[in-house]
């Protein structure tokens, strides 16, 4: 289902529109959308990104251009969640805090990645597989594990790819 109030940029790719869910976001040209996303309202993503299947963009969340969103990647913006209030009232959008969420340029975030509320993800940065993010992550930085922790750089490990890697950067 993709509702009437988002925006696609040119050329983007939806590999199957019929099983995505995007409600009132933004999506830059040339970004693609794999099968089982969904994205929620007031969410922008850049160009040029990928966004793997089974991943969800929750309302608050910017991405910049050129980043990479693994598979079943969770964002969340409400820190501590509540179905009801003390008094048993159902809560709704007004009653919570929701925290924003930045992924800085060309940043990458593995498969199974969890971003908790209201973080930066900077420039370049690679959150591992199933790393569990609790703070804001450095550019360049690699972070992995739960918590996440900074266990490497990724200049330093794209200097090991070869050339492809190299030119890619220039
Ligand atoms: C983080 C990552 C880049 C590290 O790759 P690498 O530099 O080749 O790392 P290594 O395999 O040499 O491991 C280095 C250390 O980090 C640990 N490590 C590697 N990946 C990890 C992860 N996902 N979570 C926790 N620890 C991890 C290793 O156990 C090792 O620890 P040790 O030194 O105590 O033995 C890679 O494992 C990763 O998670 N990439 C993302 C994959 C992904 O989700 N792709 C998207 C869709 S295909």
């Amino acid at each position: 289902m993709i509702d009437d109030k988002v925006y696609l940029g040119k050329d983007v790719r939806i590999f199957h529109p019929d099983l995505v869910n995007l409600y009132g976001c933004s999506i830059g040209n040339n970004s693609s959308i794999g099968t089982f996303v969904e994205i929620q309202k007031n969410t922008s993503v850049g160009e040029r990104c990928k966004i793997s299947s089974h991943s969800f963009i929750c309302e608050a969340v910017t991405i910049e251009d050129e980043v990479f969103i693994g598979h079943g990647v969770m964002f969340t913006n409400d820190r501590f969640p509540r179905a009801t209030g003390i008094d048993g009232k159902i809560l709704n959008e007004k009653d919570w805090h929701m925290e924003s969420t930045l992924v800085k340029k060309q940043a990458s975030i593995g498969s199974n990645a969890t971003i908790c509320p209201g973080l930066v993800i900077g420039v370049c940065a690679l959150v591992a597989a199933g790393a569990v993010v609790t703070k804001d992550v450095p550019d360049y930085a690699i972070v992995a594990g739960v918590p996440a922790r900074i266990i490497g750089d990724v200049r330093e490990a794209l200097d090991k790819q070869g050339p492809f890697m190299k030119e890619a950067q220039n």
